[in-house]
């Protein structure tokens, strides 16, 4: 019995990932990146997501999900937002809002070494 319990919790470990981890993947999925920026950055007319407050662009979400904008530019956002599930917007918000920008290896590669007195 205990072995059955132990194989379970270890599935449920195993399959269970974090709002911020679903989120990422539906970004990516999505496309969201193609406007917003691969480091939720923005660019020209596309707003910055990163470190934003989840309450304020969950309700941005939901609201462009219901086909209501109040610009033009913003109608743009209808189609991307219209097949979200209130699950996906608080993933994605969680994602935007907790947005930790990833280190890139290559710049902190400290591995590389002088051979040599360097020729003095
Ligand atoms: C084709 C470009 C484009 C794509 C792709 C796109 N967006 Fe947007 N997004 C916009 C524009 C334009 C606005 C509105 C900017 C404004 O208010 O003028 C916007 C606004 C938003 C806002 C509200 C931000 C604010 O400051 O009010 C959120 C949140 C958002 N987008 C999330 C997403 C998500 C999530 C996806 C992917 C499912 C996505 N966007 C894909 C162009 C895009």
């Amino acid at each position: 019995m205990r072995f059955i319990v132990l194989i379970f919790s270890t599935l449920t470990l195993l399959s269970a990932q974090s709002s911020y981890e679903k989120g990422k993947e539906l970004y990516v999925s999505k496309a969201c990146y193609a406007c917003h920026g691969h480091k939720l950055e923005g660019m020209h007319m596309y707003p910055r997501l990163a470190n934003r407050a989840k309450g304020y662009l969950s309700y941005k979400l939901k609201y462009f999900r219901e086909k209501k904008a109040d610009t033009q530019q913003q109608e743009m956002m209808i189609d991307f937002a219209i097949g979200l599930s209130d699950e996906d917007i608080d993933n994605l918000t969680t994602y935007f809002t907790d947005y930790v920008e990833e280190m890139q290896r290559e710049r902190y590669d400290d591995s590389y070494q002088v051979h040599g007195d360097g020729g003095s």
